[in-house]
């Protein structure tokens, strides 16, 4: 006898294979696999994360189930269906997406996303939270990823789906996704099993940037070593990729910036820094993590660099910090 979160377990299961054989094997398929072909997936990568098919259909998931003798309960509670508005019964949650099933850590596939064919909102549609799966808790590629960034001894947090994938198929294996939500402490001691080099590598705009630096903040705070890695401005990785392949890629990663260097030239674009009040607002916005810094080593090379970009002595800066460092006190 299995327990009812196996049971859940074993449902996903199913509701994935049933989706990624529309994909790969049906006629209903052919819209969606011409859109990953134009997006240069190969089916050697569908098959790697199992990427499905839901045809457009209010019931195809639901009558496939039935057939199996399994409840709609069950089905309710993984978020696979609704309640219909009006009168009884209950439709497909996904109807004419792509189906990436994420899976946990162990290989289990907890939840789906799913993305439209082409335009429309909303671009990508996921479980809701269920017993199984819970997003801020969860990273998409995980499983994939996890002996990749071991090896490695690095983790590069990308932010979707296509990215992780595309990041795969082009030999970069060590890549996961926090799942269009900020990034949490979970998911950092989830990567923390792993390694604690982490590598953020979010979309070039102004929602990807806000979030690498919500995202530091995370991830400094529980001691990890934090990259930012900068792609040129409009692309995420998955269109970097196309362009300029893996080695293009790498050399970014190579090329990624620590926290406070990532802070300061943030800071430097937001303020006017000829004027002497543009400088002291750096100093007051990298205070903080400054004298968070717990080796004085490093916390005399972030003073030196930020003393070299703003053309004011160290002493200046160090005396500031001292001013500022008494009055949070
Ligand atoms: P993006 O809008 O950057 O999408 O959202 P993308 O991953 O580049 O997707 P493509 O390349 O257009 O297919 C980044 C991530 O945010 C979440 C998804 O996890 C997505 O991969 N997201 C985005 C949602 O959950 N819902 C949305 O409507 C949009
Ligand atoms: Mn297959
Ligand atoms: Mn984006
Ligand atoms: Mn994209
Ligand atoms: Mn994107």
């Amino acid at each position: 006898k299995i327990t009812k979160r196996e049971r859940l377990f074993k449902i996903n299961d199913l509701t994935s294979r049933f989706y990624h054989k529309i994909l790969v094997d049906s006629k209903q398929g052919k819209l969606a696999r011409e859109y990953l072909q134009k997006r240069g997936i190969n089916l050697e990568t569908i098959n790697k994360f199992k990427i499905g098919y839901a045809i457009d259909s209010w019931d195809s998931l639901l009558k496939f189930m039935m057939k199996k003798d399994i409840k709609p309960q069950e089905l309710l509670d993984l978020g696979l269906i609704s309640p219909r508005k009006s009168g009884n019964g209950y439709y497909d949650r996904f109807r004419g997406r792509l189906i990436f099933p994420i899976w946990d850590s162990r290989g289990g596939v907890v939840a789906f996303g799913a993305r439209i064919l082409g335009q429309g909102e909303p671009k990508y549609l996921n479980s809701p939270d269920t017993p199984l799966f819970n997003k801020s808790y969860h990273l998409y590629g995980i499983n994939l990823a996890k002996n990749n960034i071991r090896d490695k001894d690095m983790a590069l947090i990308v932010e979707g789906y296509m990215d992780v994938i595309a990041c795969y198929q082009h030999g970069v294996k060590n890549a996961v996704a926090s799942l269009g939500t900020a990034f949490t402490k979970y998911q950092a001691n989830l990567l923390m099993r792993y390694s604690y080099n982490l590598g953020i590598c979010y979309d070039a705009d102004a929602a990807g940037s806000k979030a690498s630096l919500r995202g530091l903040d995370v991830l400094s705070d529980l001691g990890c070593n934090v990259s930012v890695i900068n792609l040129p401005k409009g692309l995420d990785p998955d269109e970097y990729l196309q362009k300029e392949g893996k080695d293009g890629l790498e050399l970014l990663i190579k090329d990624g910036q620590s926290l406070i260097e990532y802070k300061l030239t943030h800071s430097m674009e937001n303020n006017e820094i000829i004027a002497i009040q543009g400088k002291l607002k750096v100093i007051e916005d990298l205070a903080e993590d400054l004298l968070k810094m717990k080796s004085f080593v490093l916390r005399q090379g972030a003073i030196d660099l930020i003393s070299k970009k703003l053309g004011l002595p160290s002493e200046t800066i160090i005396s500031e910090l001292k001013k500022i460092n008494q009055e949070v006190k």
